[in-house]
C-alpha cells in the first residue's frame, strides 16, 4: 500500500486523529509567533497546527501527503474562519524555495527514515529566510520504552539532541529541550511520551 493510502485510511475515521487543539509544543512557544510571519507547516495532517497559526494572524502554507487529512484541514480552517494555503504533496518531492519563510514548523514528521530525513532537513533549513525560525518537535528513542501511543516503532526515526544539533549546522539553536510529558491529542497521540523541542534560527549574514 502506498504511504498516502495508508495515511488516508488512518484519517478516514470520524473525528480528528490528533485532535483539533494545536500541539502543546506550539502553545508552549507561542511567544515566538507574530502576525504576518510567512509560515510553512510540513506534514500538517488535519490542520490543527496550521489553523492555530492562522488564527494567530500568521500567513500559513500547509502541506501533507494525505488527501483525506487535507480535506479535513480545509474544513477546520473554514469552520474557524481562517485562510491557509493547503496542498497535497509528498515532502520528498517538495520544492524547497530558498530563503522564503519566516517560520517553518515540523511537528511529528517521524515517518522519515534517516536518509530521507537528511534530505528533508536540508530543505527545511534552505527554505528559511535569514533571520527565520525552524520549530521542530518529535519523539526521542526513549519513547519506545514508555508505552505512549504515537510515532513509528523505529528508534532510528526518533530524534536525540546530538542528532538535531548535527542536522542543522547552519542554524543557531535557541531551544533544545528533552522531556517526558503526557500527550492528549486525539487517539493518535496519547500517554507518557519522550519528547524533544528544537527551535533554531538562520543567522542574518553580517549581523552579530
Ligand atoms: C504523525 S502525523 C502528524 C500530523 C501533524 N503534524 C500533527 O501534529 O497533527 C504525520 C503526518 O505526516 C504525513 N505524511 C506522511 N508521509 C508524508 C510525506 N511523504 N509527505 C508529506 N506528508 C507525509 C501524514 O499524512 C501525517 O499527516
Amino acid at each position: 500500500m502506498s504511504k498516502a493510502r495508508m495515511w488516508d485510511e488512518r484519517y478516514a475515521a470520524e473525528g480528528f486523529l490528533f485532535g483539533t487543539a494545536p500541539a502543546a509544543f506550539l502553545s508552549k512557544h507561542a511567544q515566538r509567533l507574530s502576525p504576518g510571519m510567512r509560515t510553512l507547516v510540513v506534514g500538517d495532517g488535519e490542520g490543527r497546527n496550521s489553523v492555530f497559526l492562522a488564527e494567530a494572524g500568521l500567513e500559513v502554507t500547509s502541506m501533507d501527503i494525505s488527501e483525506v487529512a487535507v480535506a479535513k484541514a480545509q474544513r477546520l480552517a473554514a469552520e474557524r474562519g481562517v485562510e491557509v494555503a493547503f496542498s497535497v504533496a509528498d515532502i520528498l518531492a517538495w520544492p524547497w524555495t530558498p530563503n522564503a519563510y519566516d517560520l517553518v514548523v515540523a511537528v511529528f514528521i517521524q515517518f522519515l527514515l534517516p536518509q530521507q530525513r537528511d534530505v528533508v532537513f536540508e530543505g527545511l533549513s534552505a527554505t528559511l529566510r535569514p533571520g527565520g525560525t525552524l520549530m521542530l518537535h518529535g519523539y526521542r528513542p526513549e519513547h519506545l520504552e514508555l508505552g505512549g501511543v504515537g510515532g513509528p516503532p523505529l528508534a532510528e526515526c526518533m530524534y536525540t539532541e546530538s542528532v538535531l544539533r548535527a542536522a542543522f549546522p547552519e542554524l543557531e539553536v535557541d531551544v533544545l529541550e528533552s522531556y517526558d510529558a503526557d500527550l492528549r491529542g486525539g487517539t493518535g497521540h496519547t500517554g507518557t511520551s519522550a519528547l524533544i523541542d528544537f527551535i533554531a534560527h538562520k543567522p542574518v549574514p553580517g549581523a552579530s
